[in-house]
């Protein structure tokens, strides 16, 4: 049995804990949290997210509670930490769990900084631990999906893609637009697709980027990925000055031998806008494959159920590998240079 620790009780932390319930030879034996004594003693009802349950009360009997993390850290029966906590504390936090010796698995970004991200990446491997980063995208189904074809091969070579997450301005956020807490779109939003792009099509020679910037950080931007032809991928991310769409994310992949097509809008007041995942294939067919539940939850349980079967079998997941986590900060820095600058960045 493996034995998690969860640090940060708020949203994502409550995600996890709910997940790892469902997942089979773990179980979550302590948690921490620091500014909500409340939440240790297991009344959950004020943690709410933009997607999953409303928090509630908790039975959180046989779990060892910590209001310090290094007080965690000291605990001997655990196997792994789960890091949910803000941006800026990922670095530190992340490699002083690996020193003490323990498994980690964190949520994204994995930093702030590409600096930061490579000290982790090398506390790892110092260490000999896993480290795991929470890029959950591609366990989501259409993203799933994408991947998968991709990999087996089934349509052809891989040739493009253009990724979109747009959103309303978060204004419930409060270090939204700040780089030393969260990063603004670019960190919080566009690492995800960023994250996916890597994933799917490796690094790119170099980033253009143009934007507008909010403070020290990008508010609104289209990028090309620039890779050798007839490789082009594009993304659009930020946030509009309407409030009314707190979510959108959508795709467009192009292979060779079919199109794959996706787009999702929650919306608010009415009904949610979405383009199920479509198949354009070359003999003209337009298909809807089945895909599994397309509640946010199920991407959780894929990913946690991945960093639970590395650290059981001593396989890191490669969808959730440090190095790859930390590929899309460097990206998303050049991006940012990119619109700063006016011109494209060099990767
Ligand atoms: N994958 C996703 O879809 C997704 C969605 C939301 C958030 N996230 C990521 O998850 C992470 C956490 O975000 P969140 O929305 O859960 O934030 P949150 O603010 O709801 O929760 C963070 C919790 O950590 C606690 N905390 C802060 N410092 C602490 C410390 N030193 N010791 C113990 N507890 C401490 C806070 O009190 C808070 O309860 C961020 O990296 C964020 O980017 C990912």
């Amino acid at each position: 049995m493996i034995r998690v620790g969860i640090a940060g009780i708020g949203f994502m932390g409550m995600v996890h804990y709910l997940t790892y319930r469902k997942i089979r030879g773990v179980k979550v034996a302590a948690i921490c949290e620091k500014n909500f004594p409340e939440r240790l003693a297991g009344d959950w009802r004020a943690i709410k997210g933009n997607f999953g349950p409303q928090g509630q009360k908790m039975d959180l009997s046989g779990i060892t509670k910590y209001a310090e993390f290094d007080a965690m850290l000291a605990d001997p029966n655990l196997d792994l930490i789960d890091i949910c906590l803000p941006p800026a504390a990922h670095a530190a936090m992340t490699i002083a769990a690996l020193k003490a010796g323990k498994h980690v698995v964190c949520e994204k970004p994995i930093a702030l900084k590409p600096s930061d991200a490579t000290r982790m990446v090398d506390a790892a491997r110092r260490a000999g631990k896993l480290l795991s980063i929470g890029q959950v995208l591609s366990f989501f189904p259409q993203y799933q999906y994408a991947y998968e074809v991709a990999q087996s091969g089934k349509f052809g070579r891989l040739l493009g893609g253009q990724f979109k997450r747009m959103i309303s301005d978060p204004l419930w956020m409060r270090d939204f637009y700040d780089p030393e807490k969260c990063g603004g779109p670019m960190l919080d939003l566009h690492i995800h697709d960023a994250h996916f792009i890597r994933l799917m099509f490796g690094m790119p020679k170099a980033v253009q980027s143009v934007g507008t910037m909010r403070g020290q950080v990008v508010e609104r931007f289209s990028t090309q990925f620039l890779f050798d032809p007839p490789r082009m991928v594009t993304a659009v991310c930020g946030v509009i000055g309407q409030q009314g769409r707190p979510f959108t994310q959508g795709f467009e992949i192009y292979f060779e031998k079919a199109t794959l097509l996706f787009d999702y809008a929650a919306l608010a007041k009415v009904d949610d806008a979405v383009t199920p995942l479509t198949v354009l294939s070359d003999d003209g067919k337009v298909t809807r494959p089945k895909l599994g539940s397309a509640d946010p939850m199920e991407g959780f349980l894929g990913e946690l159920g991945d960093v639970v079967r590395a650290v059981q079998t001593g396989k890191p997941s490669p969808r959730l590998d440090g190095q790859l986590a930390r590929d899309a900060v460097v990206l998303c820095q050049k991006q940012t240079e990119s619109v700063v600058r006016g011109r494209a960045v060099k990767v």
